[in-house]
């Protein structure tokens, strides 16, 4: 078993589709095994995307991120890295395969209703950001 860590963003949350993503993720075996709503404040919101500082899209990244509410959930499931970036699809909803997430709702690099760790060392590193051990 491996674990990931997701966000559904403000978009998402905002157009109402918690329910549906989260449905996508259980029905293929990804599950949240913890869970909390947040907004993101601009400190968080700066540390978690520091890797991006700089970049010409990283200040409407992060007022993008502290909108409004988001879900930060951790998934657990066979190889949840991978399949939970299989069923999101790529950044850029426009080159997203059709039936993912980010091709079925996203409307822009930026507005892509879902975030998910692109590594291990990555999801160590977002998991223990957002959820303590215990
Ligand atoms: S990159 O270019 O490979 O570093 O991009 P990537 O790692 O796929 O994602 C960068 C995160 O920044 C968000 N974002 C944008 N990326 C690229 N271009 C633009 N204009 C842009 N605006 C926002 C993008 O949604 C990625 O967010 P996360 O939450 O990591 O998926």
């Amino acid at each position: 078993m491996e674990q990931t860590l997701s966000i559904i963003k403000p978009d998402a949350v905002k157009k109402h589709l918690i329910g549906e993503i989260i449905g996508r993720f259980e029905r293929e075996g990804l599950i949240p095994v913890q869970l909390k709503m947040m907004q993101f404040t601009p400190e968080q919101a700066a540390s978690f995307y520091a890797e991006h500082l700089g970049r010409d899209f990283y200040d409407p990244l992060i007022d993008f991120m502290t909108s409004g509410s988001s879900i930060v959930m951790v998934l657990e499931g066979e190889d949840a890295i991978a399949r939970n970036r299989a069923l999101m699809g790529v950044t850029n909803p426009e080159q997203a395969e059709p039936g993912t997430i980010r091709a079925d709702f996203a409307e822009s690099t930026r507005l892509n209703c879902v975030h998910g760790s692109d590594s291990v060392a990555s999801a160590e590193r977002e998991i223990a950001f957002f959820f303590s051990q215990s």
